[in-house]
């Protein structure tokens, strides 16, 4: 993949929550790894299991439902999963920040924006004094493109706009200089300007501070512009994963080819039907056990693919249903586990 070294291991996580159908499985099995100075996507549709999976390595799931059922999530050496309370409150923030979805439920609407910046400096970087908090905190707010950026640590957060808002949190999560951080899509709530200007800011910060981001959302376009690989989503596994190029030009699993195709893209033929992947994501507290793969193949996860030679080809694979997920990659090279040239992140058992 990349030259970085993994900063962050996450390795067959499974997390779940306890509801009154039972225990459903939002996470299953994934595995991934982010190196240092790389933006990783992960990317798939809404439900995917995609803000569990951040949520988890924060240890930041709902609870008392939501729980981390099995697998580990090292940072460095430590695995995330084994901590303490008050040891994981000292790793977020300071070595993994966050950037959520909705920048409300991360500010606080009764506290102006810069004491609650302040605060993060306090709680992140005590040998910043108090004084110096506060210029710092000015020095972030201009830094992540707010003007006039002293009036502003005055303002509450319903008095500024939601782009301002989401610059806010970015220097939220960047306060404490983290080595990680994991961006929620951050651009979702905004319009396509202020998306292409928030965009354009990770990847700068990115840069300038070396810090590995995981960098999560629904669109594939975005994903483009500003990562180095990719990992695909969906029901809770992860699908596919390979470099974005090699990802945009050989799309391997059917989902991921249906994602591309559903791109809308200026340069289509036909602009006035966009191919739509038929069916729905399946409920999570009714999957079978074990992968996903062969079920893509035969329809029965609400993706209908091919013309029936794609079937062939999985059975032909001659594995176990619950040995293998990417069971097209596995049988065009007729190898089975170990088969699919290292973008297999998953059961396969290959990195
Ligand atoms: N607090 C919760 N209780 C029960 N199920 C939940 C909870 N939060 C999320 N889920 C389920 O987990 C799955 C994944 O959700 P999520 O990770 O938020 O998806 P997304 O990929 O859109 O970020 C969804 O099916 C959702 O219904
Ligand atoms: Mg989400």
């Amino acid at each position: 993949m990349t030259d970085g070294y993994p900063i962050l291991a996450v390795n067959h996580l499974v997390a779940a929550f306890d509801t009154e159908a039972g225990r459903v499985r939002a996470v299953n099995d994934v595995s991934f790894s982010l190196e240092a100075g790389t933006i990783l996507g992960l990317v798939g549709e809404s439900g995917c299991g995609k803000s569990v999976t951040a949520l988890s390595i924060m240890r930041l799931l709902p609870r008392p439902t939501g729980i981390i059922e099995s697998g580990s999530i090292r940072l460095n050496d430590t695995d995330l999963v084994k901590l303490a309370p008050d040891q994981m409150q000292r790793i977020r923030g300071r070595r993994i920040g966050m950037i959520f979805q909705e920048p409300m439920t991360a500010l606080n609407p009764v506290h102006r924006i810069g004491r609650q910046l302040v605060e993060v400096f306090a709680l992140h970087r005590p040998d910043v004094d108090a004084g110096q908090r506060v210029q710092e905190a000015v020095a972030l707010l201009s830094h992540v493109g707010i003007p006039e950026a002293r009036a502003r640590m005055d303002e509450y957060p319903h008095q500024i706009s939601g782009g301002m808002r989401q610059r806010v949190m970015i220097a939220m999560a960047l306060a404490g200089k983290p080595d990680v951080l994991i961006a929620d899509e951050p651009t979702t709530a905004l319009d396509v300007t202020i998306q292409a200007q928030i965009l354009e800011l990770i990847l700068d910060l990115q840069k300038e501070t070396g810090m590995a981001v995981l960098f999560i959302t629904h669109a594939l376009g975005v994903i483009a512009q500003i990562c180095q690989d990719v990992a695909v989503m969906y029901a809770g596994q992860i699908v596919e994963s390979a470099p974005v190029t090699a990802l945009f030009k050989d799309p391997r699993h059917p989902y991921t080819q249906g994602l591309l195709t559903s791109m809308p893209r200026l340069s289509s033929e036909n602009k006035s039907t966009l191919p739509i992947i038929q069916g729905t994501v399946p409920s999570l507290s009714q999957l079978p056990p074990g992968c996903l793969g062969p079920l893509f193949f035969t329809g029965t996860l609400g993706v209908p693919i091919g013309d029936g030679s794609e079937k062939r080809k999985a059975a032909s694979c001659g594995k176990p249903k619950d040995g293998f997920s990417h069971p097209r990659r596995c049988a065009a090279k007729k190898g089975g586990a170990g088969a699919c040239g290292g973008r297999c992140f998953a059961n396969c058992g290959t990195r």
